[in-house]
């Protein structure tokens, strides 16, 4: 019997051993949505029984500790040494322009100025440290994810030796992996990922969108640049750099809801897996959790509004006539709390305004529970019963930056959102009607609650296709068969130029052709009907 069992345990362990993977997760430590969206990958594979090492290099000190792995043990963390320390690039020093800044295709590439800079500082950090790469290549990993956002993680793979990659986005596809991975680059009828514009464009919003797109493979390519010449001053000269490796990457995982996103053709290997960020099933109630403030909060009035930007917009450096404006509009609306997101203790400005409460953070996964924990009490009477428990994320409605235009745009088309534009956030009229049309308006929850039901009901869940495609591709990959053959050709022969120079000459040649006959025949009669007329 003993010996039966120890058999048992004997096989169990080698089942395990030979399918769990060794998994490296690059994320440098930055802006919380993409930390938190790659934390959520490792924590999926950590959680199907892999070991997963996430390895997060420090480009912001001041997020040095927001890592948001939960499950995942084998955290490496690459501190900035002495050299990256004395050039303390900071993105919130430049963040407060883009309040106020219009996101164009003449400036767009300013939305990329400090993370250049900190990008190129990092990879230099990151192949400075020689002992922390030893220790990584001794562990052996199967696979490797990454988001080229930057592209130093790629080439650390290609340096580990690590075969098997897949790429990440923790925002739509980033317009250069376009090109770059051989996708359709079709402008005319999605917006590109900065892009202001909606599905529905004109001359001009298809000329924008066309220039968007110019500039942002010039801006992240430049970028990408600086970056492989840092990794080959390392690496050496030879050293393949990002337009090989991006490439490479046996598959792409986008963080985008195929039922709710613009419609676009893509590559097989790009995988939409959005919706990952958020996990229904171990989101806990505001007291379960032990957030009784909020809850109290909530109690106050029937109605809630969270007024929250994002993590880089900070709202404390929003400039004051916004500010009062707002304040304003809350007040037009006595029967709704309105919970701002709001950074600093400096909230003197807001005095007398009694439906307003300031919170440093939101536990935002709580509170959409309680709102679709509402949702479950169908009956109106109900409703009052347990108070109208009502959420706007705001920072979706007013975009102020990088992809949060087009993610307006795209809940707009669902009609769960109005969307303004972020000069509105100084229009008292246009700003209390939105608020008034949204708390009362109830197509808006009715739509809403219809997309949350989509994303929760989705066919095959998020977490199911990364775990799914990550084990095959450590089974059977890497796949170069699935990238396209074109990008070897020359953009003349890949987008068809050469043939459609080839139809013109081929139409206009007959009509060249009768065109020298004809005046063949014209100067011949000409020729003998002149010496007549004389
Ligand atoms: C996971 O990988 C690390 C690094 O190679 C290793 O030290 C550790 O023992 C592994 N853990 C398991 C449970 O296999
Ligand atoms: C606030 O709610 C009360 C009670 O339901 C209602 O009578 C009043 O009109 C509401 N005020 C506004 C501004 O909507």
């Amino acid at each position: 019997m003993r010996k039966f069992s120890f058999f048992i345990i004997f096989a169990l362990l080698l089942i395990s051993s030979s399918t769990s993977l060794k998994i490296l997760v690059y994320s440098p430590l930055y802006a919380a949505s993409h930390t938190n969206f790659m934390a959520r990958l490792a924590d999926t594979l950590t959680e199907s029984g892999h070991n997963v090492t996430f390895f997060t290099p420090i480009i912001d000190e001041t997020r040095k500790n927001q890592l948001g792995v939960k499950l995942t043990k084998n955290v490496i963390k690459l501190e900035q040494d002495s050299k990256m320390k004395e050039k303390d690039v900071k993105i919130d020093d430049m963040m407060s322009i883009f309040w106020t800044m219009d996101v164009t295709s003449k400036n767009g590439h300013r939305i990329l100025e400090t993370l250049h800079q900190q990008a190129v500082l990092t990879c230099d950090n990151l192949f400075r440290s020689k002992e922390i790469i030893e220790k990584l290549r001794e562990n052996q990993y199967d696979i490797g994810l990454a988001e080229p956002l930057m592209t130093c993680g790629l080439a650390l793979f290609r340096h580990l030796n690590i075969e098997k990659t897949i790429i990440t986005s923790s925002c739509v596809n980033y317009d250069i992996l376009l090109p770059t991975l051989g996708e359709p680059v079709d402008t005319s009828y999605w917006p590109t990922m900065n892009s202001q514009v909606t599905e529905k464009m004109d001359f001009s919003d298809r000329l924008e969108n066309f220039e968007m797109l110019n500039l942002m493979l010039k801006t992240f390519g430049s970028m990408f640049d600086d970056e492989a010449k840092t990794y080959r001053s390392h690496l050496g000269p030879n050293f393949p750099d990002w337009k090989t490796l991006i490439p490479e990457a046996s598959l792409h995982f986008v963080n985008s809801i195929p039922f709710i996103d613009f419609p676009r053709p893509h590559l097989q290997k790009t995988i939409g897996i959005g919706g990952i960020s958020v996990d229904f099933e171990s989101v806990q109630s505001l007291e379960s959790s032990g957030n009784l403030e909020f809850s109290k909060i909530l109690e106050k009035r029937p109605k809630n509004m969270l007024i929250s930007f994002g993590t880089l917009a900070k709202s404390s450096t929003m400039p004051e006539n916004f500010k009062k404006n707002l304040l304003e509009v809350f007040k037009s609306q006595p029967n709704c709390t309105f919970i701002w997101k709001y950074e600093s203790d400096d909230v003197e400005f807001a005095e007398g305004v009694e439906n307003l409460e300031f919170v440093k953070w939101a536990p935002q996964m709580e509170l959409l529970s309680e709102f679709w924990n509402f949702q479950k009490l169908t009956h109106p009477e109900n409703w009052k019963n347990k108070k109208l428990r009502f959420f706007e994320f705001l920072g979706e409605r007013i975009p102020i930056f990088a992809d949060q235009s087009r993610n307006a745009n795209m809940l707009a088309r669902h009609g769960m959102s109005i969307v303004l534009h972020k000069k509105d956030l100084g229009n008292f009229e246009k700003l209390r009607e939105a608020f008034s049309e949204t708390l009362n308006n109830e197509n808006y929850r009715k739509n809403a609650e219809k997309i949350a039901e989509i994303v929760k009901n989705q066919p095959i869940k998020p977490k199911d296709l990364v775990v799914k495609y990550v084990e095959f591709v450590g089974k059977f990959g890497p796949f170069p068969q699935m990238s396209p053959h074109s990008l070897k050709m020359s953009d003349f022969q890949r987008y068809n130029y050469d043939i459609y120079i080839y139809k013109f000459l081929v139409f206009i040649f007959p009509i060249f052709v009768i065109l020298v006959i004809f005046r063949f025949f014209k100067s011949y009669f000409s020729v003998k009907i002149v010496p007549k007329n004389k």
